[in-house]
């Protein structure tokens, strides 16, 4: 299998990561709307953050992709615009580096191989969903945690 094959595009786990990073939201505030108020605002992600993802692709993965199964720890730093995403595979002890720049050069790379790749896009911004473009879809049970839940782009849904 070309390792190249199974990594995947950055901006996929920044998004799979909103789940854990925001999950802490006050439940609270869900409680006191009602239809009249006004959509409420996605909350701008701290500056820093590290996350834990827990990455299921086995509905979306085939023998190319690699296994289904992901462990990834996030490391987001909007201060030194860069981001890191360390991903370990089911049952494989090489972790994969996915090293992000605001440059948008990113470098993947685990002990025996690296690739180089450039993105359209750099690191994103903490408001890069707050800041507009968003649209608010309702609340969704995720995890058995009541959300809010945006669409972006057409194919985003941010659960917080
Ligand atoms: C992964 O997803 C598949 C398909 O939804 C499911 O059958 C399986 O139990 C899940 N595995 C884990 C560890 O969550
Ligand atoms: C994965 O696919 C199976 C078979 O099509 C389906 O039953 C299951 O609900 C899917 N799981 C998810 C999490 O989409
Ligand atoms: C982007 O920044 C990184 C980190 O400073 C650097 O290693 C890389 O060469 C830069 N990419 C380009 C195309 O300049």
């Amino acid at each position: 299998m070309a390792p190249a094959a199974r990594w995947s595009p950055p901006l996929l786990l920044l998004l799979l990561a909103a789940t854990t990073a925001t999950a802490t939201t006050t439940t609270a505030e869900h409680k006191h709307r009602s239809d009249s108020d006004p959509p409420p605002s996605p909350t701008p992600w701290p500056e820093r953050f590290h996350a834990v993802l827990f990455t299921n692709l086995t509905n979306y993965s085939d023998a190319s992709t690699g296994p289904p199964l992901r462990i990834t720890d996030l490391y987001y730093d909007w201060p030194w615009r860069r981001n890191l995403n360390l991903v370990r595979h089911q049952l494989s002890p090489d972790p994969l580096y996915d090293v992000e720049w605001n440059n948008r050069t990113t470098f993947y790379f685990d002990s025996s191989a690296c690739r180089v790749e450039q993105f359209p896009v750099g690191v994103l911004p903490p408001w890069w969903l707050s800041g507009g473009g968003a649209e608010y879809l309702g609340r969704r049970a995720a995890g058995g945690i009541d959300c809010h839940v945006w669409g972006k782009a057409g194919f985003i849904f941010y659960y917080e």
